[in-house]
């Protein structure tokens, strides 16, 4: 059932994706027109929720890529609102630098010089990440981050530990865009979002879905992966992919809202999580012993900025699995 409208435009880069799609779908549900950009609005299986959401408002899709300078002017024209969503992720990938670190950089600039060139944007919402923030050399626990903290993206570049690229893409993007923005007195908030879980609009189960269900489907490689982001970014710090969507919005609209905004539910570690979980899913083999992996996280991340600005999440650790394993559920990836 298609919403009244509510006047307003907004421009989603990368509608296709997990955080993204939601973030069109509220964007209709209150009213606005929006338009979205993908790679390939020909591959109509990887763009059907697309296609779905288009019956709930006005949805236009637009082709763009990150690496085409021009490719954003159409769908950034007219716009009041400009969510900068897409990066490239390739966690595997052998040349981080020209597959992640230097098409993010690219595409923020050519976003924000779409934003330029169409002279109606009020405010950009770029999407970072905690990656951005929280790689640090300290040792010990019980530190606090915040939106003055950077990852050390001088140690990630010469360390090379493994998935680097991705924080470096995520960090350095963030900067060009503030760096950009300044010169060009662009009205600029940056989101900074955790692992995201939760229910997805997308066909496919995103990959960070994957990764946050690890210790219940029990993919060693994932699991894995778990711990290597506890190992690099100090905690396990997860957050509802609708609540992230949310605060996109709420900042896009919020006037008073500015700079940098950690959006953080839960902090965590491996070790604690797989506790909750053995809990909560006594059906699911969650293995317990972790041997001396560090059982708390070395830091939180801390969203009392957000907080203050007045955003309240909606869903805690419970919710977020629950959906999660719902999800897994309906695409075969569980049983019972
Ligand atoms: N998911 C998480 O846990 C998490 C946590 C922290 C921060 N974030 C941030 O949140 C944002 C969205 O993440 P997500 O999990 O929703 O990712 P996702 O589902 O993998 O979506 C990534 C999107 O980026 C687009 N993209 C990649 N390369 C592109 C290019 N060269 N040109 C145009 N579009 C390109 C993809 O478009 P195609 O459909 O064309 O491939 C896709 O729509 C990202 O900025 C990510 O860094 C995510």
């Amino acid at each position: 059932m298609a919403s009244e409208g509510n006047g307003k435009k907004a421009c989603v880069v990368g509608g296709s994706g997990f955080v993204a799609s939601w973030i069109v779908k509220l964007l209709l549900e209150k009213g606005y027109e929006v338009n979205t950009t993908v790679r390939d609005p020909g591959n109509q299986k990887k763009i059907s929720h697309l296609l779905a959401l288009q019956n709930s408002g006005k949805l236009n899709i637009f082709r763009a890529d990150l690496t085409d300078e021009n490719s954003f002017d159409a769908a950034v024209a007219g716009c009041d609102y400009v969510f900068h969503v897409a990066t490239p992720v390739n966690f595997a990938s052998e040349d981080p630098e020209n597959e992640m670190i230097k098409p993010a950089i690219q595409g923020v600039t050519n976003v924000l010089k779409a934003c330029v060139k169409a002279k109606t944007v009020k405010r950009v919402i770029l999407t970072s990440s905690a990656a951005a923030v929280t790689i640090n050399q300290l040792n010990g626990t019980g530190l606090v981050m915040d939106e003055s903290n950077w990852a050390d993206v001088e140690f990630l570049s010469t360390v090379k530990p493994p998935t680097w690229g991705y924080p470096v893409s995520k960090a350095l993007a963030e900067k060009a865009a503030w760096k950009f923005a300044a010169e060009n007195n662009i009205d600029l908030i940056t989101v900074i979002p955790t692992l995201m879980a939760g229910h997805s609009l997308t066909p496919d189960v995103p990959s960070s879905v994957g990764l946050a269900m690890s210790l219940i489907s029990g993919n060693e490689f994932l699991i894995n992966g778990l711990k290597g982001m506890q190992m690099l970014s100090g905690s396990i710090s997860i957050t509802h992919v609708e609540d992230v969507s949310r605060a996109h919005i709420f900042l896009a609209e919020k006037e008073s809202a500015s700079g940098r905004y950690i959006c953080c539910a839960v902090n965590t570690s491996v070790p604690e999580l797989a506790k909750f979980l053995k809990n909560r899913y006594p059906d699911y083999k969650v293995p317990t012993d972790f041997g001396d992996f560090p059982p708390e996280p070395k830091l939180i991340i801390s969203s009392e900025k957000l907080i203050k600005e007045g955003f309240s999440f909606k869903y805690g650790i419970e919710e977020i699995y629950d959906q999660s394993v719902e999800l897994f559920k309906a695409k075969g990836m569980l049983q019972n």
